[in-house]
């Protein structure tokens, strides 16, 4: 099928080069040349396992074409809408690109054709759009179809997802899209992808709903690491003691400094926003909870630090192991990793930092640290180590070397990921997050 993507971010690079992968003919666009150039020269311009692979496929067999000019999508039968929908200053999702891509795909669009939104939007907004996509050409349909991808595992996400979601309007015109969406994902649903046919708004609020859920679950389980540290308990226990239980699940309970990223912080402020606006703010109050307790963690490490570093951390050496907001990403956007490590430079220490991937993303945001370029280096002669993501490289270290390397062998192991016990019979003091 020939199929256009507009926005090459994150969601929309991984989504055009999957959808060539699933053997359509697909036209990227995107307004940003640079962005443009590097895709069509198959460099995929962030860090994401199998990216470079497909986009690599895709270019050889002709089947993706990348551009910055609208009118090349003109002809799909599908165009999706892959725009990101940032943080306003209000904390409510800014919807300029979404407006835009839309405003500027109207005038090439078609009786017959599909705009499908993948961006996570605030409930109201696929039926706003759809009553303008109409109104310009009623032959052509609104739908969403929320994605859910995470960084890291983005391209097996969009070919093989737990679940399809279409939002269609009722009627023929929905039943169209529902066709015209199953032949996009031919192969997907082949493999046995359940596929669920709601309402717009229900399609909606599945997307954010899904991530408030995840961001409560990381903040219940940091809220018990703040009550196992007052009595001495170990949250990581507790949570393979609890998550035994089918109903509640081990996964996404994982203690430490909590969620970041360009999604979850910003969706749980934007859901709170919109629900307020609706007058019904009252049903997402605990989200502020869930968002206090999230950066809660980050002011719980540099406080710790402080307190390991004999009470100011000024004129001192700490070494940080990891920058992005997850392993697997060289993402920074919104990452308790970058943020501890920054509130560390202002409060006068001497920061080394070193992270597999996000070492160029953190220094175009954050010029104050210096980086380095291995671990070894990022630990040399200090006088406190923090593991603040939780890459293989550093689950792995051996502790004896880094004991032979540091000043003064103490490790805050932000993520829970250390051995501790190894840490410790290297004569590490070892501080977990909730242990
Ligand atoms: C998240 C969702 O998981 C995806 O389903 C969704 O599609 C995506 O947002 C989006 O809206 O586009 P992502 O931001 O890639 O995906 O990251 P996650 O894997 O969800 O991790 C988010 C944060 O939570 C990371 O900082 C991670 O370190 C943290 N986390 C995760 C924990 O602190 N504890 C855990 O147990 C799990």
């Amino acid at each position: 099928m020939k199929i256009s993507v507009i926005g090459c971010g994150y969601l929309g690079a991984v989504h055009a080069a999957s959808m060539a992968k699933l053997g359509h003919d697909v036209v990227a666009v995107d307004v940003d040349p640079v962005k443009i150039e590097r895709l069509a020269a198959g460099d995929a311009p962030f860090f994401e396992p199998g990216l470079p692979e497909i986009l690599a496929e895709a270019i050889a067999s002709g089947r993706i074409r990348f551009t910055t000019d609208m009118a090349e999508v003109a002809g799909a039968r599908v165009h999706f809408v892959a725009v990101g929908t940032p943080q306003g200053p209000t904390g409510a999702a800014d919807l300029t690109y979404v407006d835009a891509a839309v405003a500027g795909l109207v005038p090439y669009l078609s009786d017959g054709e599909f705009v499908v939104g993948k961006s996570t939007v605030p409930v109201g907004t696929a039926a706003r759009l759809a009553a303008s996509v109409s109104e310009s050409v009623p032959g052509a349909t609104l739908v969403w179809n929320p994605e859910f991808l995470r960084e890291g595992f983005a391209v097996q996400d969009t070919i093989s997802p737990d679940r399809l979601v279409y939002g269609v309007p009722s009627g023929a015109a929905g039943d169209a899209a529902v066709a015209a969406l199953d032949e996009v994902y031919a192969t997907t649903l082949a493999d046995g992808t359940p596929r669920l046919v709601v309402d717009l708004a229900t399609a909606e609020l599945v997307k954010v709903s899904a991530n408030a859920f995840l961001a409560t679950k990381i903040s219940f389980i940091n809220a018990m690491a703040e009550i196992a540290e007052v009595v001495g308990a170990d949250v990581t226990a507790l949570a393979d003691a609890i998550g035994h239980d089918e109903r509640i699940g081990r996964k996404f309970l994982n203690a430490g400094l909590g969620f970041g990223g360009g999604c979850l912080p910003k969706d749980i402020r934007a859901f709170q926003a919109r629900a307020t606006e609706l007058g019904v703010g009252e049903s997402l109050d605990f989200l502020a909870d869930v968002d206090a307790i999230n950066l809660r963690r980050r002011a719980h490490v540099v406080t710790l630090a402080q307190d390991l570093l004999d009470g100011a951390v000024a004129g001192k050496r700490v070494g940080v192991l990891g920058l992005a907001f997850k392993p697997n990403s060289d993402d920074v956007r919104d990452s308790p990793a970058l943020d501890i490590a920054a509130r560390l430079v202002e409060l006068g220490a001497t920061v080394s930092a070193y992270d597999p991937q996000a070492n160029g993303t953190a220094a175009r945001i954050r010029p104050e640290l210096t980086y380095v370029d291995s671990a070894d280096a990022a630990v040399r002669d200090a006088d406190l180590v923090l593991v603040l993501t939780e890459w293989n490289e550093f689950r792995t270290l051996d502790p004896a070397r880094v004991a032979g390397l540091v000043a003064r062998p103490v490790v805050v192991d932000g993520r829970n990921c250390l051995d501790r016990d190894a840490w410790t019979a290297a004569g590490f003091t070892v501080r977990g997050m909730g242990r």
